[in-house]
C-alpha cells in the first residue's frame, strides 16, 4: 500500500473503523485487559503507524502516556490536531517503525500498539520492526498486533502465525482473537479480512 499516496488523497478505509461497533468493542476489551487491577495512569504506550492517531489518542484518554509514530506528514498533523480536540497530551514523532532503535521514540515502553502497519510488510521489514520493538520495549511489555491472514494482495500482504513469531522471538503469542474489523461496504464485495489481534508477551503469558 503507498500510504503518503492513500492520505493524499484521502483514501483511509482503516479508519472507518473507529465508528463501527463490534471492532471498537473488542480493541476496548484488548486495552481493558492490559489495564486491568491497575489505575492511570498505565506506563508508556508506543503506537506504531499511528496515522491520523485514532487508538493513540484513545490510549491517552484513557491514561497511557503515548508516542505516536508514522512517516507520512499528512497523518501526523491530522493526528496532532486529533489530539489537540481530544485535549490530551500525545507525542507524534515522524519516522520509519522498521528502523525504531534510530527513531526519536524513546524506550522502555509498556505496551506496543500495531494496528495494522506489520501486516503489510515483506520478511525483511517484519523483522526488522520486530527488532525494534524489542529494543524499545520494557521486560514486561505487551504487543498487540492486528494482522490480516496472509493473502494474495489485493491491497495487504497479511502476515501468517509463523511469520509473526519468526518477527519476535523471545516473544510469546498469549492471544490470536478476531478483531471484528469490516471494510467499508462496497469494499467487502471484494475483501473480507478476517483480520486477528495478537497479543505477545516477552517469555511467558
Ligand atoms: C493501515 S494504516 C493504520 C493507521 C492507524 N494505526 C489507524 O489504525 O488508523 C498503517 C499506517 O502505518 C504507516 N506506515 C506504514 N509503513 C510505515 C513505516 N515503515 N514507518 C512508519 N509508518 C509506516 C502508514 O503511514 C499508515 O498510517
Amino acid at each position: 500500500m503507498n500510504y503518503r499516496l492513500a492520505y493524499s488523497v484521502g483514501f483511509h478505509p482503516w479508519e472507518d473503523a473507529a465508528s463501527d461497533p463490534p471492532f471498537v468493542q473488542k480493541i476496548s476489551e484488548m486495552f481493558d485487559r492490559e489495564e486491568r487491577g491497575r489505575e492511570p495512569p498505565y506506563g508508556t504506550a508506543l503506537d506504531i503507524g499511528t496515522g491520523s492517531g485514532i487508538w493513540g489518542t484513545e490510549l491517552a484518554t484513557r491514561g497511557w502516556q503515548v508516542t505516536g509514530i508514522d512517516f507520512v506528514d499528512t497523518a501526523l498533523r491530522r493526528g496532532r490536531a486529533r489530539a489537540h480536540e481530544a485535549g490530551v497530551d500525545m507525542r507524534f514523532v515522524r519516522g520509519d517503525v522498521t528502523a525504531l532503535e534510530r527513531a526519536d521514540v524513546g524506550g522502555s515502553f509498556r505496551l506496543v500498539l500495531d494496528t495494522g502497519t506489520f501486516h503489510d510488510f515483506n520478511e525483511k521489514q517484519r523483522k526488522a520492526m520486530g527488532r525494534g520493538v524489542t529494543a524499545i520495549a520494557s521486560p514486561d511489555a505487551t504487543v498487540l498486533l492486528l494482522v490480516w491472514p496472509k493473502r494474495r494482495r489485493p491491497l495487504i500482504r497479511g502476515a501468517s502465525r509463523d511469520e509473526v513469531e519468526e518477527a519476535f522471538p523471545g516473544w510469546e503469542i498469549t492471544h490470536v482473537e478476531p478483531s471484528h474489523f469490516r471494510l467499508p461496504k462496497p469494499m467487502q464485495l471484494l475483501l473480507r479480512p478476517d483480520e486477528h489481534w495478537y497479543r505477545l508477551r516477552r517469555g511467558t503469558a
